[in-house]
């Protein structure tokens, strides 16, 4: 069984099981998690959903040693859903590409590691890729604790964003609504302001000196990428979003320099966003891989990042539109909704 798009509606359908090719497993879904891409862009016919958990029960013709995967492990891992007819997370078994999947350590259950993999890797890509912010990455650490702003420490994103920040020697600057804010000092950050706030520009730059040089808008609408650009300090930095930039955004602060990032580059193919394609960068995918491999398993296993706080929702695939419109209406407060597989 598995979730197809149709007409904006995920559907419950019956299709074949994939057959894993070279480099790829086939994985039995123990558990699935909702992310807003799965719904902002699906397209009709494909398999719809990104992040999975579960049990490696086959494995491909030929594997490159690096990414030796045996069936029965524990795995979770991204795939680019609602663009294929034969490949997404939302489903009973999902072929995933064997290097964008990662060994999940027995201290995490299957609900937990399904909160982590899009989150973690957006921020991988947006705050280390040389192209990208570029910051010093642990175990090295930055010198004097600057401050950096996460903006929407609360959102999946901002969660992992923060935990990074600060093992890299950042002091956090975040933003979140009030009954976050416990939340975001457990995960490390040092100052925290709820973003309806009309005086949070002001407080931002009373807490850090007006010392605001890199900014990470984990939210990245118009209103908050307007935050963010105001925060800076004198002489700017550099504003990292996970959505498209508002037009007029760069006009506002010249000595600021703007990038969008976009986790889909991971997957080695050019793909389509809003009409335009957009060219893989194969630095992007050995970057993503390379932590996949060596990094992300041990920090989880050593507690130096945190899964997200699970929101489980009952009745498997049947009830993913209920989750959808949960997300949609903007009750999704710092925490995942998962949905476990039988
Ligand atoms: N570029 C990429 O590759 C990529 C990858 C992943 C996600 N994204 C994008 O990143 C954005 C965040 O995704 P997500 O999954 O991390 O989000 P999410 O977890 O679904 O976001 C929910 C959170 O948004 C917060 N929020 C709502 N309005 C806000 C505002 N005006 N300012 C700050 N925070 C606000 C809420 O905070 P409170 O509950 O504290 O109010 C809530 O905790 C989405 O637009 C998504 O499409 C992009």
């Amino acid at each position: 069984m598995t979730i197809r798009i149709q007409n904006r509606t995920a559907l419950v359908q019956q299709v074949p099981v994939a057959i894993p090719g070279d480099n790829e497993i086939l994985v039995q879904v123990k558990a699935i998690a909702i992310n807003p891409t799965d719904w902002k862009r699906a397209y009709a016919g494909t398999i719809c959903g990104a992040d999975y958990a579960g049990e490696v029960v086959k494995i491909g013709p030929r594997q490159d040693p690096n990414f030796s995967l045996r069936v029965g492990d524990r795995v979770a891992g991204i795939v680019h859903g609602g663009v294929h007819k034969d490949q997404g997370a939302f489903a009973e078994y999902v072929k995933a590409d064997a290097a964008i999947t990662w060994r999940i350590p027995d201290s995490i259950s299957y609900e937990e590691a399904v909160t982590v993999s899009v989150g973690v890797l957006t921020c991988i890509q947006a705050m280390f890729h040389p192209k990208r912010l570029g910051l010093v990455q642990y175990p090295s650490q930055v010198p004097n604790q600057p401050w950096i702003l996460v903006y929407g420490g609360s959102t999946a994103v901002g969660h992992f964003a923060i935990q990074l920040a600060r093992l890299s020697g950042f002091s956090v600057v975040t933003t979140a609504s009030p009954r976050n804010h416990g939340l975001m000092r457990r995960l490390g950050a040092k100052a925290v302001f709820n973003y309806r706030d009309p005086n949070i520009v002001k407080k931002i730059k009373d807490v850090t000196g007006d010392s605001i040089h890199i900014v990470l808008d984990a939210y990245s609408e118009e209103e908050s990428q307007l935050i963010c650009i105001k925060a800076f300090g004198p002489g700017g930095g550099r504003l990292m979003l996970v959505q498209h930039e508002a037009p007029y955004i760069r006009r506002l602060r010249k000595d600021v320099t703007v990038q969008s990032t976009m986790l889909y580059s991971v997957f080695g193919r050019p793909y389509m966003m809003m009409g335009k394609t957009y060219e893989a960068d194969p630095a992007d995918r050995v970057q993503l891989v390379e932590y996949l491999r060596t990094t992300l398993p041990d920090h989880l296993r050593r507690g130096l990042l945190r899964p997200m706080k699970v929101h489980l929702w009952e009745g498997g695939l049947e009830n993913i539109n209920d989750g959808f419109q949960h997300m949609i209406q903007g009750r999704v407060s710092a925490e995942k909704l998962v949905f476990r597989l039988p």
